[in-house]
């Protein structure tokens, strides 16, 4: 068995990439596609439902797919530098995938509202990083500006390669079913990806490789919820870093989705997404950070609704790993800890005082 070594080499025929070409990559994609199995509003339906962890990508979110393109290509134009805005996970990404390269990264990120893992891998990767006294929106704004004047390379998903290394998903999902989902739920925040996912499955489908294409369900948090508002906001605020953007980049791509899956946006407070990140985590041992979790704290409402009917195959993404934001984790754990002597007595009474 060959090893495997990236999605550029696993789907380089439907990338814009050109066999000569060095290739940066870290061994991203290929992620698990997890059935849930425990949450009772689940096996109380007639439903499957999927977790697509893309947490489990080289810097642990799925903008590693996006960023071996986007970086490949950078290095074959003779980039020596990028740059991106960021609410973490670009940033952690972009910086490690420039330090692959050998080429620098400057990342922009708001001042203390950026989960601490991710600042820990922009700056372990050596990113020059910015942290600006703004917002995402404000440092994408600048972003823009500045790389029409400085030799940098934006590696945002305004880079058109970001999205055709983050369709490579959909693929991956459409491979493991042996079909596609016939819901697709996924948290919005700039909507690269729900862009990126819908070009994917539509490529698949008009190739014959899928018959159907997935209703595409995108959920944002009410505190940096544009789309349900129908216009810009202009100071987004959610426990879900990630997704705090009030501007979204892809505004049109993602309404031209909405339209052509016929499917829907809807938002969840902050409450209902720690809820559900507290929920995967504790049911079905799966770890994910706030963000993600909106993805299938969305796909339990629909369903409970019947919005989602009984019968269909559910596939949710779940966009970064757990591990990234452990401050929020440790706040809303109701897990006990419980301090003891290191003795053989204390700690097996602690095991029988404890027992469920
Ligand atoms: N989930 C996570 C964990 C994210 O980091 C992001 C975006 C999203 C969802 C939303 O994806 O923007 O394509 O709609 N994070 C960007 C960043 C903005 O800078 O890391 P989107």
């Amino acid at each position: 068995m060959t090893p495997y070594t990236g999605l550029i080499d696993r789907y380089r025929r439907r990338l814009p990439i050109s066999d000569a070409v060095r290739i940066i990559s870290l061994c991203e994609g290929n992620t698990p596609l997890i059935r849930l199995q425990n949450i009772p509003e689940v096996i109380e339906r007639d439903v499957k439902v999927y977790v697509k962890y893309e947490g489990l990508n080289p810097t642990g979110s799925f903008k590693d797919r996006g960023m071996t393109v986007a970086v490949t290509k950078a290095v074959e134009e003779g980039s020596r530098a990028v740059i991106c805005a960021s609410t973490g996970n670009t940033s952690a990404s972009a910086a490690a995938y420039a330090a692959r390269a050998g080429i620098a990264a400057f990342v922009l990120i708001p001042e203390g509202k950026i989960a601490l893992g991710k600042l820990a891998q922009a700056m372990m990767a050596g990113a020059v990083v910015l942290q600006i006294r703004g917002n995402f929106d404000a440092g994408m704004r600048l972003v823009k500006e500045v790389a029409a004047r400085a030799p940098v390379t934006i590696v945002n998903s305004i880079n058109p390669y970001r999205l055709q290394g983050q369709k490579t998903a959909a693929f991956e999902i459409i491979e493991a079913l042996g079909r596609a989902p016939d819901f697709h739920c996924i948290p919005v925040g700039n909507a690269g990806n729900i862009t990126a996912h819908w070009m994917g499955y539509q490529e698949y489908a008009r190739d014959g490789v899928a018959k159907t294409l997935p209703r595409m369900c995108g959920y944002q948090a009410s505190g940096a919820a544009p789309f349900l508002r129908g216009h810009a906001v202009d100071d987004p605020e959610t426990v879900a870093t990630a997704i705090r953007i009030g501007h979204p980049q892809s505004w049109d791509q993602a309404w031209q989705v909405n339209k052509e899956s016929q499917g829907w946006f809807d938002e969840l407070s902050d409450e209902e997404i720690l809820a559900s990140q507290k929920l995967l985590a504790e049911r079905e041992g799966i770890f994910c950070e706030p963000a993600s979790a909106a993805s299938v704290g969305g796909a339990l409402r629909d369903l409970a609704s019947a919005k989602i009917p009984a019968g269909s195959v559910v596939v949710c993404t779940l966009t970064g790993h757990g591990l990234k934001d452990p401050d929020i984790a440790i706040r809303q754990s109701s897990a006990r800890r419980v301090n003891v002597d290191a003795t053989l007595a204390a700690v097996e009474r602690a095991i029988m005082d404890n027992m469920t």
